[in-house]
This record gives C-alpha cells, structure tokens and sequence, in this order.
C-alpha cells in the first residue's frame, strides 16, 4: 500500500517535473497593444492561432492572413469567443505564401487599408512537404517558409516604417542548424535540387536567420527591429506530411512521451510572444526560450548573410527589379 503511494507520488514528481522542463519559457511582459495593427501569415492553426489570442487579449488588432479563409475565420470566431472584450477587431484576409501574385495583391489591400503596423509575424511554414514547384517556379518549402515572407516582409516595410517602433519576427526553428553552407547556396540556386525533406526544411529556416541579420542591418537607420524566434517542439498540425507522426498507429505509440515533452500551441507561442513585446530594443537576433541565444555560427556569419541576401534578390529578380526597394 505504503509502497504503491509513494510509487506514485514519485512518478507524478518527474512527470510534473518534465512537463515544466519542455514547456519552456514563459512570456512575463504585461506590455498591451491597444489598437497596435500586428499581421500574422498562417493564422489558421497551430502557433500563429494561439499567438493571436495572446494579442488580442492584449488589445492588439490582428490581419490573419491565410490561404484557407474559411478557416481563418473559424480561427476568427474561436479568438472573439475566447475574448472578453468583444471590440477587439480581427481581420481575415486570403494570402497564399505559394502564389506570389497573391503575396502583393495582399500587401496592397494592406497598403490600402491601414496607415501603420507595428508588428509582423513570419510564422507560416510547411514542414516534409512532398517535393514540388510552386507555380512561380521555386521549391515548395523554400517559397513557403522564406522566399514568400522575403517578398512580403518588403511589400510591408513602409507600413511598418510609419509606426513608431515596428517589429518583424520571423518563425525560425533549431533545424536551421542542421544545414550546412553548401546545400543552403545549392538548394536556392537551383530550385530543382531537393536532397532530402530535412535539408528543405533547414535550409528555409536557416535562410530565415540569416535574413534578420542582413535585414535588421539595412534597417538599423530605422525604427523597425527584426528578430528571429524559435517556438521549441510544438504539436501542431505542421506534421501532417511527416509519416512517423501524421500515421495514426505510429502516433499513438509516442503519444504518452509527446504528451510530456512536447509543447502546447499556447506554450509554443511564448518566445514569439516574447519577441513582440521585451523592452529589450536588440535586433538582428535569435530567441528561444524566450532568451536571446547565438544561432547556429553560419547563421551568425555577416558575410554569409550578406551574401545570401543578395542571393536571393538574383532568384527572385523578376519580382525586385531595383535595390531601392529595401
Ligand atoms: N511545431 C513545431 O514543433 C515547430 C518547431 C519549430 C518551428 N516551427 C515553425 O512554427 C511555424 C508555425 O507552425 P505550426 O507548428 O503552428 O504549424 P501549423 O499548425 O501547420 O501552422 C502552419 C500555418 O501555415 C499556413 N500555411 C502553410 N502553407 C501556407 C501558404 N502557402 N500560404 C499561407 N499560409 C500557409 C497553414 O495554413 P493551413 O491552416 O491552411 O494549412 C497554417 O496556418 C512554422 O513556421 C514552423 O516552421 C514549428
Ligand atoms: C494567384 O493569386 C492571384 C491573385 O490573388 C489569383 O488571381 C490567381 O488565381 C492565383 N493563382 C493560383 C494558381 O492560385
Ligand atoms: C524575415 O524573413 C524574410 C524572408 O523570408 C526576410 O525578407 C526578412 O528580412 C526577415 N525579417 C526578419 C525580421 O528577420
Ligand atoms: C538585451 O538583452 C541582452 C541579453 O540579456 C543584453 O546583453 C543587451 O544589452 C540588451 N539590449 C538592449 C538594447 O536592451
């Protein structure tokens, strides 16, 4: 008897106590954003809906922007039903990351529509997503992840210019480690080279963090900061593609370990959240945990990054034809 209860008491102990340990950190600002406009790109699901709720219990106004409107707005109706205040505003508007044209017809209804916006969160993602190109020619995961929030982040960049003092967080993830310097350069030059779904998935992410750094440098006359965040191990929907997870069978079996280390969308959101809301003004960094942590070192690298950059304008020239555009 005696034994069974302390058995269980013991096992409580270290399953409360990992619990804790993979739920990461926790946002503590008490910042609001009363009337601040924030975007958010795949608002639907997953971390960028539990971010919104965050933000708009904070009074911020939100852009969900999603390929699916339909479920933006069933994301929508979840927000306001969760809020007590009803007046919080929340705007769903179409945006496909894999159909540039849709990029900046989005950036012009925004461009139209509101005067300013304080943040912007580069949070969409597909992650093993089957081989393919986007109708616009690039890499599926490439253009979903990076290539895309590249040519939004530049068809925003006025309007977060007009707010005092703007923030873009782009949603990077530690698989940006795992990529070396050769296949990200490869991989983005030629849009039919996939070497495997990790290399596509590290290289979109890793691009992600090199892009702060070069960004947050042609920004630093600016008042907008940029920073890229790391949400840590999140269930969510992003594993769809993923055989080891989206098959049900094999699902359960890990279930009872997912269940302890893996981190809730709400948890997952925290770093972002973070991000938004620190008094801390450092920009061209990397956060996870909601802490500032050193990237991996090619992701560190100036250089690369500079190059990368313009790497990147040379695939995409048909859509930046003058530099003046940054
Ligand atoms: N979950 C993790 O463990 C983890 C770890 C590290 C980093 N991250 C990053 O966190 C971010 C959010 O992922 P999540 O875990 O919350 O996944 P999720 O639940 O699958 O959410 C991803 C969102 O992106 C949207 N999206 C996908 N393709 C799009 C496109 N072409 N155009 C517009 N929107 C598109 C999805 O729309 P639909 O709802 O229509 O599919 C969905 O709203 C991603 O950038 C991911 O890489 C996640
Ligand atoms: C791409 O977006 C444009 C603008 O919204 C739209 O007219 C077009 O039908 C879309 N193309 C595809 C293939 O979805
Ligand atoms: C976010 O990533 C995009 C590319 O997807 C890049 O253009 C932009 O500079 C990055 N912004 C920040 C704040 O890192
Ligand atoms: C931000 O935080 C980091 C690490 O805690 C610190 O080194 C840095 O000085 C802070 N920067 C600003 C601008 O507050």
């Amino acid at each position: 008897m005696w034994k069974c209860i302390a058995g269980t008491i013991i096992v409580g102990s270290v399953a409360y106590t990992l619990i804790k340990y993979f739920a990461g950190g926790v946002c503590h600002c008490t910042t609001r954003l009363d009337g601040l406009v924030i975007v958010i790109t795949g608002a639907s699901s997953g971390i960028g809906k539990a971010l919104a709720l965050e933000l708009a219990q904070r009074g911020a106004t939100l852009v969900l922007a999603c390929r699916d409107v339909e479920k933006g707005l069933n994301a929508k109706t979840y927000i306001l039903s969760q809020l007590k205040n009803k007046n919080i505003k929340i705007f769903v508007k179409h945006l496909d990351l894999c159909n540039i044209s849709s990029i900046v017809k989005f950036s012009d209804t925004l461009n139209n529509e509101f005067s300013e916006i304080y943040g912007l969160v580069n949070n969409a993602g597909v992650f093993y997503h089957p081989q393919g190109l986007t109708k616009d020619g690039y890499e599926i995961t490439l253009q979903t992840n990076y290539l895309g929030h590249f040519i939004l982040t530049h068809h925003l960049l006025n309007l977060l210019k007009k707010s005092v003092h703007a923030r873009i967080i782009n949603l990077s993830s530690e698989a940006h480690r795992n990529v070396n310097i050769y296949d990200l350069k490869a991989v983005t030059k030629c849009q039919n080279e996939f070497r495997s779904h990790f290399v596509a998935y590290g290289v979109s992410k890793l691009a992600l963090v090199l892009f702060t750094k070069e960004l947050s440098k042609k920004l630093s006359n600016t008042n907008v900061i940029v920073n890229s965040a790391n949400p840590g191990n999140v269930e969510t929907k992003i594993f769809r593609n993923f055989p080891p997870l989206s098959n049900p069978w094999l699902y359960a079996l890990q279930w009872p370990i997912r269940c302890l280390v893996v981190k809730s969308p709400k948890q997952g959101a925290q770093t972002v959240l973070h991000c938004l809301l620190t008094s801390n003004r450092s920009t061209g960094q990397y956060y996870s945990d909601c802490k500032l942590v050193l990237p991996s070192p090619i992701a560190a690298n100036d250089k690369i990054a500079k190059e990368y950059y313009e790497l990147t304008l040379e695939i995409l020239s048909d859509w930046f034809t003058t530099e003046s555009e940054c």
